[in-house]
């Protein structure tokens, strides 16, 4: 069976239109670099031990991927989205101050591994492999994986990506970069630290096609272009945020709060803000 086998009719994510004006997505190497600076600054303990949670245990220190609108990405020197909002509001309600701190994705689960963050919150997919090495709170947003190409591609489908010798642009570690390396084949896949990276790869011509979450792939598609995202079937995947496995305690109150904010409507609002469902 063929890797997207949890086929839903496309109108239905598409049809969210979704046009978030990212600053992320078009915002100058130099600059992120600048804001990434000043973010860390801002937001590390100063501690000597090199890692970056603090002792203080009112701090809950959450690792992400700010590159991935509109669930975590920079305005200006301060991480925003969906993830952040949630997160803020999650450490409101368990009365602790939200620190997040910007890594590579691919770090993000050894970095909650070994205790240097609390808790990954990053449009995380809850996947059965990264269960055996985390723990994860419950779902608390649907992701999509679907393929960008530029508007005059010869791939029309998942089924061409099979059958052509197309080279596929990917955020290294993620889902896409997963099933896609599993079943196309590793020869394929080119990875990218950044999804903007992997989308600009695709823009310049040296790769053929983005595998990437969809909602980041309207903002990259907005941004640049000549781009379109494929009417093709995809996979529907859950997020969810993660621990270490011996903090079951705090996955524990997380998720008492989650089910909080959800009851009252926050993280619908959240969600509503930043993909609102009427275009
Ligand atoms: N949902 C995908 C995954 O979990 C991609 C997440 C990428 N997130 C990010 N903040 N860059 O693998």
């Amino acid at each position: 069976m063929k890797i997207f086998s949890k086929i839903l009719a496309l109108g239905l994510a598409l049809s969210l239109g979704f046009a978030l004006a990212s600053c992320a997505v078009a915002q100058p190497e130099e600059e992120i670099e600048a804001n990434k600076a000043t973010s860390v600054e801002a937001e590390k303990d100063g501690g000597d031990t090199g890692n970056t949670k603090t002792d203080d245990s009112k701090v809950l220190v959450m690792a992400t991927n700010a590159y991935f609108p509109p669930y975590e990405y920079y305005e200006g020197s301060e991480i925003t989205g969906i993830d952040a909002e949630i997160a803020k509001a999650i450490a409101g309600k368990l009365g602790m101050e939200l620190q997040i701190e910007d890594v590579e994705f691919d770090s993000i689960i050894a970095g909650v591994q070994s205790g240097k963050f609390d808790m990954g919150m990053a449009g995380m997919t809850v996947t059965e492999e990264r269960q055996m090495s985390v723990n994860f709170s419950d779902p608390y947003a649907t992701g999509i994986q679907v393929i960008i190409v530029k508007e005059d591609s010869a791939i029309t489908d998942i089924d061409s990506l099979y059958d052509g010798d197309y080279l596929i642009g990917v955020q290294q570690g993620t889902t896409g970069d997963i099933y896609i390396s599993e079943d196309i084949g590793d020869d394929a896949v080119i990875r990218y630290s950044k999804g903007n990276d992997a989308v600009l790869a695709l823009v310049s011509g040296k790769v053929d096609a983005v595998v990437i979450d969809n909602e980041p792939a309207k903002a990259y598609v907005d941004a640049n272009p000549g781009l379109k995202i494929l009417e093709t079937p995809y996979t529907v995947e859950d997020y969810a945020i993660c621990f270490a496995k011996d903090n079951e305690e705090l996955r524990d109150q997380v998720n008492g709060a989650l089910k909080e904010l959800t009851e009252d409507g926050t993280i619908a609002a959240i969600i509503e803000k930043y993909i609102p469902s009427n275009g």
